[in-house]
């Protein structure tokens, strides 16, 4: 028996690879990814190493290219926005957490993988449909669910017992829960709990106050090519070096904040605050850039499946056939989303300035204000009337 557990180097995740050891007498896989969250992950490996885990079994992965390139940039290009505001920072990086998973447990031989997610929430959801769409048949261990370690004093004596160590800040109640990689941060649960009270300033940690941010606004350009951005004020940059970049320009405007009430796909609502400072400008900058490349009718029928498109992505659906079509619907619009868009940063507030593409739809010619050569006012009269007809009818029947 054998299992590979996604293991952040954490108190929790520790004393779920204690808790695997006593309670399955398996043998650990521990499997520590660098999304971008900005931790180091060797004490990930030293702490792995020094519970007993061996060093064969201690998988450290840099997938910080592989996550923006293949799911944050694919998820960009539908402009997906769950319930009006949540850019699915936490939900996109489950997917392939979960594929990496599968696949170390395919190369060590395991026929288990376990999660530190809760039984309340989504990201149980997410892991567990990615395990189960990669791999029908492997054995699913949620350790939240099963043990009965459901106190913080409990998961502390149980630490204590089996020596491992804990940072002096986590014996007191950690003041909120936290999720983060190279898109976003989220904060939720503890003093976030009612909704009514205002979100503590130390809870952000990736974006000045916008109250704080620079009086002069900061220009920047972003260049797309088949819908994914591509260079940042003219300079070329990796998919990962890209939103790192954006994340410093809008993080130090105060730029991506929001505080939200959602609803989880287990039925119930949570209050999260959240910063995904470089996607919020990449958001609005694809948006401008769709504008002028993309035609009225794919641009319409790509926004009415957004939303669904966005929450198949919340509901841990993204290894699902659905999603796969509707990417393909999305991506080949994306075509010709190629171009320049200028943006001001401004104290929390992110203006588009111009857009400009060599694909552009926009025709100044037909579009002027002057006298032009190419469109007939008189066509719109009979556009009107038809269009009008009906409405007509409509009246003088019913009055
Ligand atoms: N509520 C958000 C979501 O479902 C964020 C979840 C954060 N996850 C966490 N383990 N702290 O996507
Ligand atoms: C958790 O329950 O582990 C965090 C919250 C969520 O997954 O929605």
């Amino acid at each position: 028996k054998k299992v590979v557990l996604a293991y952040s180097g954490g108190l929790d995740t520790s004393v779920i690879l204690k808790w695997l050891q006593e309670t399955y007498n398996c043998e650990v896989v521990t499997f520590t990814a660098d999304l971008g969250q900005g931790e180091e992950l060797e004490p990930a490996r030293k702490k792995a190493e020094m519970l007993g885990i061996k060093p064969q079994n201690i998988y450290i992965d840099d997938l910080r290219e592989e996550f923006v390139r293949d799911y944050v940039f694919p998820m960009f290009r539908a402009n997906a926005v769950y319930e009006g505001i949540y850019l699915l920072g936490t939900s996109i990086a489950r997917p392939l957490i979960a594929k990496r998973q599968i696949e170390i447990a395919r190369e060590t031989g395991a026929d288990a993988v376990c999660h530190g997610a809760t039984g309340k929430g989504n990201d149980q959801v997410r892991f567990e449909l990615g395990y189960y769409a990669l791999e029908p048949h492997i054995k699913v261990i949620a350790p939240w669910r099963e043990w009965d370690l459901n106190s913080r004093t409990k998961l502390i004596d149980f630490a204590e017992k089996h020596q491992i160590p804990i940072a002096k800040d986590k014996r007191g109640e950690a003041p909120f829960s936290v999720d983060a990689n190279l898109l976003h941060i989220s904060a939720e649960g503890k003093v976030l709990e009612d909704p009514w009270e205002t979100a503590p300033e130390y809870v952000y940690s990736r974006s000045v106050a916008p109250e704080q941010a620079p009086d002069e606004p900061t220009v920047v350009t972003i260049d797309f090519e088949k819908g994914d951005p591509v260079a940042v004020n003219g300079q070329h940059l990796s998919p990962a070096a890209l939103l790192t970049r954006l994340n410093e320009l809008a993080g130090d405007n105060g730029i991506g904040r929001i505080d939200i009430v959602e609803n989880r796909f287990v039925g119930m609502k949570s209050r999260g605050v959240y910063e995904t400072p470089g996607g919020t400008i990449l958001l609005e900058a694809h948006r401008a850039i769709e504008s002028i490349t993309i035609d009225r009718g794919a641009a319409h029928l790509k926004d009415e499946l957004m939303p669904r498109y966005a929450e198949l992505i919340y509901n841990g659906f993204w290894w699902s056939p659905e999603r796969e079509m509707l990417q393909a619907l999305i991506d080949k619009s994306q075509e010709t989303v190629n171009g320049t868009v200028r943006l001001k940063l401004y104290k929390g507030n992110v203006i588009v300035e111009g857009r400009r593409s060599h694909n552009s739809l926009y025709s100044e010619e037909h579009v002027t204000f002057e006298e032009d050569t190419v469109y007939d006012q008189r066509d719109a009269e009979g556009f009107i009337k038809l269009n009008a007809l009906r409405l007509r009818l409509l009246k003088q029947a019913h009055g």
